[in-house]
């Protein structure tokens, strides 16, 4: 049986990760009579020092994927740690599976999928390093409405994009020698205006602030800037 490897990376501490889901969806059309499947949460491995055991299970694989959401632009860091090190445990392992396969799905808040491109370049150079075959990205932008708008009208297309685009990772794994493939690119059409989503989005900081004990002042404070 061939091992499928799935990670997860958001940092969220509390409350569901959309990345997390994005990984189960996609896991779920894996068969489980020709694939085994295994989970790791790069945040629970490194609280619960779990690394050596979670890298030995990354060495076995046949496939990776690897969700996490966009944070500045990039990868967040504990992923960056997270592959880091494991690149480090690959150098002096002997027992390394090469020629693996590798998938990334990166959702970010923003509706353009576009800009998490530079993270899958991210993950496409590590696959260098570590001798693997990074396959293709799912890039999904606006990730958290694809899960809280997932029955309006407006989100039928990007929905049914992503069950495509999940689908096409399940056929892919089941290639030996696949041709090469593109990135997929799921955005949302939010009908109304770009502004209104910003406002939407906006007020959400706002009510996180508040429950937070802050004021909506306070999210423009610049602490770092000694001089102000
Ligand atoms: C610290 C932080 C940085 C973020 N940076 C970006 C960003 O650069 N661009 C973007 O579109 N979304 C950004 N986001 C939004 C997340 O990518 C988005 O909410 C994602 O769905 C979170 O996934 P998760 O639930 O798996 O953590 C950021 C969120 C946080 C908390």
């Amino acid at each position: 049986m061939r091992n499928v490897v799935l990670v997860s990376a958001s940092p969220k501490i509390n409350g569901q990760s959309v990345s997390r889901e994005f990984l189960e969806i996609a896991g779920s059309q894996i068969n489980t009579d020709v694939f085994s499947k295994t989970f790791i949460d790069v945040r629970k491995s490194i609280l619960t020092h779990n690394l050596s055991e979670d890298f030995e299970t990354l060495s076995k694989a046949d496939v990776i994927i690897i969700s996490f959401p966009l944070y500045y632009f990039c990868l967040p860091g504990i992923l960056t740690r997270f592959l880091v090190d494991y690149y480090n445990y690959y150098t002096v392992s002997e027992n390394v599976k090469n020629h693996i396969k590798v998938y990334a799905i990166v959702n970010c808040g923003f509706p353009e999928p576009e800009i998490n491109l530079e993270a899958v370049r991210v993950i496409k150079s590590f696959c260098q390093h570590i001798n693997a075959a990074f396959r293709f990205g799912v890039l999904i932008g606006g990730g958290p409405m694809m899960f809280a708008a997932k029955d309006a009208p407006f989100m039928k297309k990007a929905v049914q994009k992503l069950n495509n685009a999940f689908s096409s990772i399940t056929a892919d794994i089941k290639v030996e020698n696949s041709a090469k493939t593109g990135h997929v690119y799921i955005g949302v059409n939010f009908p109304f205006s770009r502004r209104l989503y910003f406002f939407m989005g906006n007020r959400g900081w706002i009510s996180t602030a508040r429950k937070n004990g802050l004021q909506k002042k306070d999210l423009y404070k610049k602490p770092y800037r000694l001089n102000e």
